[in-house]
Formats: structure tokens, sequence, C-alpha cells
């Protein structure tokens, strides 16, 4: 491999712009002598990178080593070489992946066909670096992943908050689709709703929206051409003033989300929006589980009875079996009413925690606000919508502003 100086290789604006970041930290698994020879030149010629250490096998068999072995912080780079045994590489990245989703994996490989760069791709690598390591290519990546964390800094992230029923029916998207729409109304916060169920999501019927074009996993898809204008198209909009992502209208095949994809299009949307609500489907699998760990909060729905809560003390044990901060996790008491079979303190007592917000069990309310699709109109008149009015308010009122009054409630401000 013949190395050039690097610095003679760009202008010196571009230069600048590189240095007046700080190196991201790399870290190196199984990458050969002469590749690592030429990053470190390439790190002390362009303060691009930092060089922590390159280890000699693949071995990192669950969370707790991923963290050991990539050190603490977690590097921001972590150059996974292919070459040496293809499997061990592809199951090593998914593990960093899962475990560290902050770290952007580089695949670097002597192999260029497609197959082997799906195969990286689809075991979490952002990049694949074909050897010799060409150096614009190298800038090209490095800078991709200075421009995000630079985005992620710069930019302040809206709340990304997960709604999941404890089994079906448990009211999630009634819950989701009004707390959506009266977060943006009256409190005047740019808001969006995720409707991530795989197949007939209610949340774009239960806000009257009709006639969607295309549906989230569609935005999954391609992440590579998302931007501002490509977004719009994936857009609804509620009178309101909440925007929905919505799911697919009918039955369809089951489609394969690539490892990286959930995390890097949740991140897209949180730099614009202050809130991204997601109603996920009920259920817990290892599919989630990216969006899962992203999510700022996550409300587990119930109502009161026996399965649902029994249900719910499984959930709340698996997200704790997947590391999920005990403090994220609230429950909702869905239709709640003063005399049910399960009673409030017996459902405290088997989930090991206070339930955080009840919802009144009105069943003419809730199906009068889905007929009309309008939860704001429903305020003065619905017992739901003023209840979980008061819930957005505890998240969504800026310091200093009043509530912002809508239908019979504005004409009393006047
Ligand atoms: N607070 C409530 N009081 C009375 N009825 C309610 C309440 N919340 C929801 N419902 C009713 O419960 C039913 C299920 O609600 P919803 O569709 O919101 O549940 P879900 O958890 O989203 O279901 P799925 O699992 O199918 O997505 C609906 O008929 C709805 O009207
Ligand atoms: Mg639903």
């Amino acid at each position: 491999m013949s190395i050039m100086p690097v610095k003679d290789m760009f202008n010196s604006s571009a230069r600048d712009s590189l240095s007046r970041h700080e190196p991201l930290s790399v870290v190196g698994i199984c990458v050969d002598d002469e590749t690592w020879r030429f990053l470190k030149l390439f790190a002390e010629s362009l303060a691009m990178i930092q060089l922590r250490l390159c280890s000699g096998d693949y071995r990192v068999q669950d969370h707790e080593s991923v963290l050991e072995y990539l050190g603490d912080p977690t590097p921001e780079i972590c150059l996974v070489d292919f070459d040496k045994d293809r499997r061990s590489a592809a199951s090593v990245a998914e593990r960093i992946h899962a475990s560290a989703p902050e770290t952007a994996i580089f695949a670097v490989s002597h192999q260029s066909q497609p197959d082997s760069i799906i195969e990286a791709m689809r075991s979490g690598c952002s990049e694949y670096l074909v050897k010799p390591l060409n150096r614009e290519q190298l800038v090209t990546a490095i800078g991709r992943v200075a421009a995000r964390r630079r985005d992620k800094k710069e930019s302040s992230k809206a709340q990304l908050l997960g709604f999941i029923g404890a089994k079906g029916g448990c009211g999630v998207t009634t819950v989701i689709t009004q707390f959506g729409a009266l977060l943006a109304n009256s409190y005047s916060r740019k808001t969006l709703i995720v409707d991530l169920h795989p197949e007939f999501g209610d949340a774009a019927l239960y806000l009257g929206l009709t006639k969607p074009r295309y549906h989230f996993f569609e935005l999954l898809e391609n992440t590579e051409r998302m931007d501002a204008d490509f977004l719009q198209s994936f857009l609804m909009h509620h009178s309101s003033g909440l925007d929905l992502i919505p799911a697919p209208d009918g039955s369809e095949p089951p489609r394969e989300v690539i490892p990286g994809a959930m995390s890097q299009t949740c991140d897209f949307l949180r730099l614009r929006y202050e809130f991204v609500l997601v109603d996920l489907p009920p259920g817990l699998n290892d599919d989630n589980l990216e969006l899962l760990r992203d999510c700022d909060q996550l409300y587990l729905v119930t109502v009161a009875e026996v399965s649902a809560v029994r249900n719910l003390v499984r959930q709340i044990g698996h997200l704790r079996r997947k590391d999920i901060a005990p403090e994220k996790i609230q429950v909702i008491l869905n239709r709640h009413q003063n005399r049910s079979a399960v009673t409030d303190a017996q459902i405290e007592k088997v989930i090991g925690q206070k339930i955080f917000w009840r919802v009144p069990n009105q069943y003419a309310q809730v199906m009068k606000t889905i007929h009309e699709g309008d939860p704001v109109a429903q305020l003065s008149n619905s017992e739901v919508a003023r209840n979980l009015n008061e819930w957005a308010g505890a998240i969504g009122r800026k310091p200093g502003t009043e509530e912002k009054k809508s239908g019979i409630l504005g004409l009393w401000n006047r």
C-alpha cells in the first residue's frame, strides 16, 4: 500500500473544516497490520481520528463484555475487519450495534462483492471500506459520523415516547392520538405520531385521516434518501397541528428491517419535532429493541384485567432483562374505574411500581372522538380528553406560557 501524504489530498478549506472538530476515537477489531499502520499515519497527518486499540480476536459474548471490550466511553467508530472470519465479524458487529448503538461500525475487507457488503450492512455496519483503504473514502465516511454527532449535539432533540399495550385493545391508539393532538394544539408542541404496526394500524383512522400515500416501513427502507422533502411525502397532517406517519393500510408481507435503520430514522425525526410518539404493536420481540432503547420514556398501557396485568408483569421483567432503565418505564392504567375486579393496589403490588397515570373509563366519549377524528374539539365534553390534556400539559407546557384554549373553552378566555 503506497502512503501518500494525506494533507496534500485536501484543499485548505476542507482541512480547516475537519480540524475544527475533536478527533473521533477509533477501536479496531482484527484489523490487519498493514491497514492499522495506514490508519496510524492517517491519524497523525489529519487530526480526524484518534486510535485507541486494536483487538486481535472477535471475542465479544454479551452486553457487558462489549462495553468492557470497547472501553468507557465507547468509541465513536469501531472498525471490524471481515477478512479473518466473516461470520464472527458479522456477529461481533451485531453485538456492538445492539449494545453500543452510538458507535458507528465500519466494515473493512478485501472483498467487494455486493453480497459481502449487504451482509456487513445487515449486521449493523454503516460503512463498508474496501482494502487497501482509500483515503478519500475514509475521510468521507469519518466526515459523515462527525456530521451526525454535530447535528445531534447542536439540535435540541425531540423526546421519543413509546406507547405499548399490555395486550391488544388496551387503548394505546386511543391514548396516543388524543395525547398527541392535545400536545400539538393546547401546548403548541411540534408533535409527530409514528404508527409502527406492521399492518392495519388504527392511528390514521382515529384521527380521521384518509388516503395515506406511504407508510413508516417504506421510510425505514429508504434511510439513504431521507431529507426534509422526502419526509414530507410520508406525513399526514391533522387539524390540531399533529403530524402522523401511518402504518401500512392493509395486510402486507413481513418486512425485514435493516439493523440501524430504526435508530437512524428516529434520530432524523427527532431533529424535526419536539415530541415523537410511537404507537407500538403489543408484544415484545427483539425487532423493537433498538427503538425501545432509544425511547426517553416507555408507557405501558394496561387495563385492570387479570390477563393484561399478567402480561404487564412479564413485559416489565423482559424490559429489565434487556437493560432498559427502570425509570424509563411508566404504567398507564386505561379505562380506570373505582370498582374494578383488579384494584389499583393489587396492580401496584405485582408490578412493583406506582401507576403513573389513570385514564377514566368513558366508552361513549371515546367512541365519539374516534368518529369525529378531532380530540381537540371534544375537550369541553370529554373527561378522557381533559384527563389526557392534563398529562400533555405536565410534559408539554412551556415555562411561562398559558395553555391555549380551544373550542368552547376558548370562548371563556375572550
Ligand atoms: N378510556 C377509555 N374508555 C372507554 N373505552 C376506551 C378507552 N380507551 C379505549 N377504549 C376503547 O377500547 C377499544 C380499543 O382501543 P384502541 O384501539 O385504542 O386499543 P389499542 O391498544 O390501540 O388496540 P390494538 O392492540 O388493536 O392496537 C376501542 O373500542 C376504544 O374505544
Ligand atoms: Mg392500536
